[in-house]
């Protein structure tokens, strides 16, 4: 089976931008981002942040935000900042030479630890991301989903990684996973397991991997408002244990389940002299939906809990895309011109 894999990879592999090189910093934030997002994603991203970070020394000195402004929009900002604390620890200490070491890197889990030790090491262990547990279930016919695919998936790649060829191996089968052996539609007339497929035999491929009962979504409303005085926009850093904390926010209230939203409730909040709207809009956190009504408040007094900025400079700070949302509303409300994306 390796052989085949590794020539169907050899032939067919994209051409990454992080494949041309075993440099572990540059390997590791590929790895990092790569983690819940698609390479096509990605891509802009990583480009953007290895020409602004070009070595782990730069990163090192960065300051969050700067960090921050260059991740926004890519989402679970947790591994932007875990990126910059551990860089911080790994230029004093150096960058480790195997997956244990790897393991002790802040925002780096047994997956990462893995690519990383195996792509720039040579380290033959296995790497078990969704892709990969896809791709074991429908090649072993395995019935089992979450926890127990994941464990099993992980054995499996474990056993079969090509010593010779470990990190190659790996992403080999991330390939496969995210270009042939997809979701929906694979194309098992280009794979190079198909003759060994269990799911393909049974022309059941398509019920692989089983379905995990997926947490039921959430439904959120939420009311946010932009404050506004003497041409300055008021925000706030969102706080700790929260998905998107220490980004810039408007400040909002959530409404509970069934709860109408309440202008007079709204007013009170946001001690607004005048509340217009800019409409609002629906996006996703998780298994959060979230649908915001926001508003532009002209207010008449700065609240302290906020801190104040220009149109300008509000572009320049890192918000997650619903955020930047609002401020393009506000923006365009007030006839303010704002230079960036
Ligand atoms: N997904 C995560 N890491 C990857 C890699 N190195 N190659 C392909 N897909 C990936």
């Amino acid at each position: 089976m390796g052989r085949d894999l590794l020539a169907w990879y050899d032939a067919n592999k994209r051409d990454l931008p992080w494949r041309g090189t075993d440099d572990p910093y540059a390997v590791w934030v590929s790895e990092v981002m790569l983690q819940q997002t698609q390479v096509a994603t990605v891509l802009p991203y990583y480009e953007r942040w290895m020409a602004r970070f070009p070595t782990l020394e730069s990163l090192s000195e960065a300051e969050v935000d700067r960090a921050l402004e260059v991740w926004q929009g890519l989402g679970y900002y947790r591994r932007c900042r875990h990126m910059l604390e551990a860089a911080r620890l790994l230029a004093t200490r150096g960058i480790p030479n195997d997956r244990d070491g790897w393991l002790k890197v802040p925002g780096v889990g047994r997956y990462t630890a893995s690519a990383i030790a195996s792509i720039c090491f040579g380290e033959a262990v296995g790497v078990a991301d969704g892709n990969v547990q896809r791709v074991f279930a429908r090649m072993a016919g395995c019935p089992d989903s979450g926890a127990e695919l994941a464990q099993k998936a992980q054995d499996w790649a474990d056993h079969h990684v090509d010593p010779k060829r470990p990190g190659d191996w790996n992403q080999a089968v991330m390939e496969l996973g995210a270009t042939v052996c997809k979701p929906k539609a694979p194309e098992c007339g280009r794979c190079p397991l198909e003759p060994e497929c269990v799911a393909r035999q049974t022309w059941a491929v398509e019920r692989y991997p089983a379905r995990r009962h997926k947490p039921r979504s959430v439904a959120v409303f939420r009311s946010a408002w932009a404050p506004f005085l003497d041409g300055r926009f008021g925000l706030r850093r969102t706080p700790e244990g929260q998905w998107s904390a220490g980004l810039w926010e408007f400040p909002y209230l959530d409404l509970a389940d069934g709860e109408s939203p309440n202008l007079e409730a709204l007013q009170n909040a946001c001690a607004a002299a005048s509340l217009e709207s800019l409409g609002d809009f629906k996006h996703s956190v998780t298994h959060h939906r979230i649908r915001v009504e926001a508003w532009l408040a002209r207010v008449e007094a700065k609240s302290g809990e906020l801190e104040w900025f220009t149109p300008k400079d509000c572009a320049a700070l890192p918000m997650a895309s619903a955020q930047r949302r609002i401020l393009k509303r506000a923006c365009r409300l007030l006839g303010i011109e704002i230079d960036r994306g």
